[in-house]
């Protein structure tokens, strides 16, 4: 109900629109028309009310919420539908909860404040309170478990298609960062539950910075953000909803098991990594390699002095 009647005032805006239009238009009394409006000017949006005149649309908020970026998606089913919370521990606890309900595919968790924000190997994720995009993905691919680490690489591709569209030129740091100017701007944290041969559900958690001015000393040497790299703040909604749109093409053709799918192209073009010499963490203690390609289901291929070569998984790898 919220979602049309903010549809009715933005089409309308600057003119006003009669609580007898609205009841109409919803098929709801002007009692509901009044209690909505009320819930909606809690949530941030400011719209004058005129007895008289009816109610008229002034300002929206900054705010990553169904109402305002549903209507920027072109997707099918990713983000429909957006959850949208002020704060949460984590999105992407969130969103495996809802996962466990059975929350249908496509459902995006989204955040403005992360309490508890969680990083890969158990580290936490920096959040900037409305500045930054921090939002969890529910996918239920019908793929072999063993092709999950995919998703992580196909997130990846989807940030950095939406971050060349704002004229930005990224790079994607295997498995899962995304840079700008060497500092990263955007990390993924994939999770999924699953039996040997079958995917329960995957949640991914990706977060950006998008309008972070500057970053706490301990991580302001690796950590960018959209604002930082361009000068300008950037409307956060327009690029949460060109991720989501980059993302669901991208998994498509990776469930429709493409020989050649545009995503691993992104992530291989992209790569800050291949051609150059890594180091890695093993059982065995810290390896150093040469990076030298990407394989087909999302894997780092490298290769040692004696010429053998060796598929990573995932892991932190170093340049
Ligand atoms: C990393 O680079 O270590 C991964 C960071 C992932 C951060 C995102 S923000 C949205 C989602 N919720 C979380 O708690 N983490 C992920």
């Amino acid at each position: 109900m919220k979602k049309h009647i903010i549809n009715i005032l933005k089409q309308t805006q600057g003119t006003y629109v009669s609580g007898q239009d609205l009841c109409e238009q919803l098929g709801v009394s002007r009692t509901a028309v009044w209690k909505h409006i009320n819930q909606l000017r809690e949530e941030g949006y400011t719209i004058d009310s005129s007895a008289r005149k009816g109610y008229r649309l002034i300002d929206v908020p900054d705010l990553l919420n169904e109402y305002e970026v549903e209507p920027l998606l072109t997707t099918e089913v990713l983000g429909h539908p957006i959850i949208h919370f002020r704060e949460v521990p984590s999105t992407n606890i969130e969103a495996r909860k809802y996962a466990r309900e059975g929350t249908a595919e496509g459902t995006v968790i989204v955040a403005e404040h992360q309490t508890a924000g969680r990083g890969r190997s158990g580290r936490s994720w920096f959040s900037s309170p409305e500045w930054a995009i921090q939002m969890s993905l529910i996918l239920r691919p019908k793929v072999s478990p063993a092709l999950a680490a995919s998703i992580t690489q196909i997130g990846a591709a989807a940030v950095a298609k939406a971050l060349e569209s704002l004229g930005l030129s990224p790079q994607i740091k295997w498995p899962n960062d995304v840079l700008l100017s060497e500092k990263k701007v955007c990390g993924i944290l994939t999770e999924m539950s699953c039996e040997l041969d079958h995917i329960n559900h995957i949640v991914i958690g990706i977060g950006i910075n998008v309008n972070t001015p500057h970053f706490p000393d301990d991580v302001a040497s690796v950590a960018t953000s959209v604002r930082i790299e361009k000068g300008e703040t950037w409307n956060r909604k327009k690029l949460m909803a060109a991720v989501l749109n980059s993302f669901e093409p991208l998994y498509k053709e990776f469930l429709e098991g493409k020989e050649h799918p545009e995503y691993l192209r992104i992530c291989r073009a992209l790569s800050n990594l291949i051609g150059q010499h890594i180091t890695y963490e093993t059982t065995k203690g810290r390896l150093s390699a040469k990076a030298i390609d990407i394989d087909n289901i999302g894997r780092l291929i490298v290769q040692h002095s004696d010429g053998s070569t060796e598929t990573l998984l995932s892991g932190e790898v170093h340049i």
